[in-house]
């Protein structure tokens, strides 16, 4: 089987690892952490950087920041993880949705306008499968309504945007370091922001609000959601070969696109004039007239050993929202067809050429 993902470990990690080891800095404290934090900060152009346990708390303590009342919301796009909408409700919030953008499957940035209330307090766009979503509209609303940014750029290492990084732009920015991510630390995770006050309450948050000016008095609950050092070390490697990284990924969706560009029938990742995708994943939709939904693509493909995933589900169509009441009766066409008809190739940074050939050559059998 061609596997979906694999990580691309080298001898750096190994020997980052091997001095954790070695002096004996294994927990959340070490020159790694900071050097994790400060590097990833500045090559995303942005002041602090906070390093959490995975991507899905970063995202509940970026949306920590904002204090929401009960009936506060957030706009967010209905097509991504679950970790985006529910950490608006684990804050207390109200997650409001919009749909995908016809091409890049990332939130259509038209429809946000549309979404704001009196209660809005935030928007969190999620840079999808390493395409940017469109930031300026995002910005300028954000500027006219006085509302929080919260970018998800988990999926977009490297991306950007008219020039700028994912994860550069929000008020508050947020990343995975899962193994599957262009920068792994196994699990980890990361929020960005250039607001020291956010910066000091992350960091607060993410070590059990522990308060400097006494020890084990609390006024206020957090978690552990600390990353280690060794996790560091790791990242810190993985983020000295990034360029690499983003390029390889590039390499394998052109050498993807040239092979199957034949195929009409498929919808193909695209780049927007304004864009640098890092095609973190290379996601295709089938057309409903080859009379297979995403599910049977994927059984055949795995026939022939080809390892997919399928895209996500929107937010809307989730029983655990519906069973909270929320997004009752609505529709996001967009991201229902893709969520039907959408699955990822195998996109892992050991991926090869000539598996790529093999992937595509499976792909064109399935569709004849
Ligand atoms: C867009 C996006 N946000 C957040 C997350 C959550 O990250 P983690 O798996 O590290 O919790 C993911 C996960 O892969 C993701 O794709």
């Amino acid at each position: 089987m061609i596997p979906v993902n694999e990580p691309l470990i080298g001898a750096r990690e190994s020997e980052y690892i091997l001095e954790c080891l070695r002096t004996g800095w294994i927990s959340s404290e070490g020159r790694f952490i900071n050097e994790f934090e400060e590097w990833w900060s500045s090559y995303c152009g942005m002041k602090y950087g906070v390093a959490v346990s995975n991507g899905t708390v970063a995202l509940e303590i970026a949306v920590a920041c904002l204090n929401l009342q009960p009936g506060d919301e957030v706009i967010l796009p209905t097509f991504t993880i679950i970790s985006c909408a529910q950490a608006v409700t684990n804050n207390g919030g109200k997650p409001v949705l919009v749909d995908s953008d016809l091409r890049t499957w990332c939130m259509d940035v038209d429809q946000v306008s549309t979404k704001i209330t009196p209660r809005t307090r935030a928007i969190m766009p999620v840079h999808i499968y390493g395409h940017p979503v469109d930031m300026d509209p995002i910005l300028e609303l954000a500027g006219r309504y006085n509302l929080v940014i919260i970018e998800d750029a988990a999926e977009a290492h490297g991306g950007e945007y008219k020039g700028y990084k994912c994860g550069g732009m929000g008020d508050l920015n947020c990343f995975s370091f899962y193994a599957n991510k262009i920068v792994t630390t196994g699990e980890g995770g990361m929020v960005l922001t250039n607001n020291g006050k956010y910066a000091e309450r992350l960091r607060s948050l993410r070590n059990l609000c522990f308060k400097k000016e006494r020890r084990f008095y609390h006024t206020e609950l957090g978690n552990n959601y600390r990353l280690t050092n060794l996790q560091a070390a790791i990242g810190l490697a993985q983020l000295e070969r990034i360029e690499e990284s983003v390029a390889k990924k590039r390499l394998m969706a052109q050498t993807y696109s040239e092979r199957l560009s034949d195929l009409p029938i498929l919808q193909l990742p695209t780049e927007e004039t304004w864009a640098k995708n890092v095609y973190w994943m290379y996601g295709i939709v089938l057309d409903e007239s080859a009379g297979m939904n995403a599910v049977e693509f994927a059984r055949r493909l795995a026939e022939k050993g080809v390892m997919t995933r399928p895209f996500f589900l929107g937010m809307h169509e989730q029983p655990a929202f519906r069973d909270l009441g929320l997004f009752g009766g609505e529709h996001y066409p967009v991201a229902e067809r893709i969520a039907r008809q959408g699955l990822y190739l195998p996109s892992g940074m050991t991926l090869t050429e000539a598996q790529i050939e093999q992937v595509c050559h499976a792909v064109h059998q399935v569709i004849a």
